[in-house]
């Protein structure tokens, strides 16, 4: 595949805090078994401002400091299970918002995979001479999403965007994607028609065993215990992955980057693999698991500190709703 270069990093998260404390005063739970079972001391909540936003302040981040002319991206993707509007995209609107105004534009929906996903497609359209720079957004306001009465859903999650302008690179990138819809039930979040006024809808009639769709049918459903289990399963498999196909072995990685979704998961996967704690970047005491935004958030953050560097090799791994799963290796 054709290898990619980041050329910036941006990231927007927004003020507003929401420790374990917080969920102790709405909630029957606490900061011991919430951290002890997650990891997560705190995440933000964008109380109002809309995800748009929050990519539009990343992408401008990302372009910033990648020191490019917004009007040489060629092409911007956002990654997004939580947009404001069915249309326009979200992509567009974050092109209207950084002066990319030559760009195409498109979305990408595999929820928490959402970045990997669009990394792929991003390393496929550099292929083509046309071209040259791609900014991809990965933003999630998931609060609406979230049942905050659910004590074991609602606390994973937080709000923020992450971002990186990408070019082409003549090193090689490898990458592996995986979806299994056979567990689709496991995590969803059903669109609301019901303030449509069509005369002739009725509450929809679907083949039995579908999902769930008579009660709290707008905020997310959660499986746990088998999204724990796929999770761990899916981030060893898809490193294995994609490494066979790079021929290099774990020691070539400098640094890997998993979804940030849970510190148990992270480290049931670490140990299975046999990769040393050290390589593996873990931000989520501080964010919570922020969807797409996780792994984008993740390499702002480390480029900021200096710590993605030209020549390193960076694997990233991440699993969602779907269930979908990936994983990318690229050198930078
Ligand atoms: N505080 C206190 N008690 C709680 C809480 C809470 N926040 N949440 C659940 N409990 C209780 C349960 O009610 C249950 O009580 P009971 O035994 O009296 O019935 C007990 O704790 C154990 O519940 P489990 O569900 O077995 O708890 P578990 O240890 O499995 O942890 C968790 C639950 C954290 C959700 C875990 O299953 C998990 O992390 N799963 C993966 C979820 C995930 O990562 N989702 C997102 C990934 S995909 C994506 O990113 C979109």
């Amino acid at each position: 595949m054709r290898g990619i270069k980041i050329l910036g990093t941006g990231t927007y998260m927004p003020d507003t805090v929401a420790s374990n404390d917080w969920f102790s005063t709405i909630l029957d739970t606490n900061d011991e078994w919430i951290y002890s079972r997650t990891g997560i001391r705190e995440r933000r909540i964008s109380e109002d401002k809309p995800n748009w936003y929050m990519a539009v302040e990343a992408a401008n981040a990302a372009i910033k400091d990648s020191g490019i002319d917004p009007a040489e991206i060629d092409l911007v993707l956002a990654a997004t299970c939580s947009p404001d509007y069915f249309y326009p995209a979200l992509s567009c609107i974050v092109q209207n918002r950084t002066g990319a105004s030559g760009a195409a534009a498109f979305d990408i929906n595999s929820a928490c995979t959402g970045f990997i996903n669009a990394l792929d497609t991003a390393s496929r359209f550099l292929e083509d001479s046309d071209y040259r720079n791609v900014l991809i957004v990965a933003s999630e306001r998931l609060a609406p999403h979230c049942d905050y009465t659910d004590r074991s859903a609602s606390i994973l999650f937080g709000d923020g965007a992450g971002a990186a302008v990408i070019t082409r690179n003549d090193k090689p990138m490898w990458s592996y994607l995986s979806a299994k819809g056979d567990f689709f039930s496991a995590l969803w979040c059903k669109v609301d028609h019901s303030r449509s006024n069509c005369p002739l809808l009725k509450p929809d009639a679907l083949p039995e065993g579908l999902l769930d769709t008579e009660a709290k049918t707008h905020t997310l459903q959660m499986n746990g215990k088998a999204v724990y289990k796929f999770a761990v399963d899916a981030m060893e498999t898809a490193v294995h992955k994609v490494l066979e196909r790079s021929g290099l072995g774990m020691e070539d990685i400098d640094l890997y980057i998993p979804h940030q979704a849970n510190a148990r998961i992270i480290e049931s996967a670490v140990k299975a693999l046999g990769l040393p704690q050290d390589k593996v970047y873990v931000n989520l005491e501080k964010h919570g698991n922020t969807s797409s935004a996780c792994i984008p958030t993740c390499l702002a953050e480390l480029r900021q500190a200096g710590k993605i560097q030209d020549g390193m090799t960076v694997c990233l791994v991440g699993f969602g709703a779907g269930l979908t799963s990936g994983a990318i290796v690229f050198n930078q």
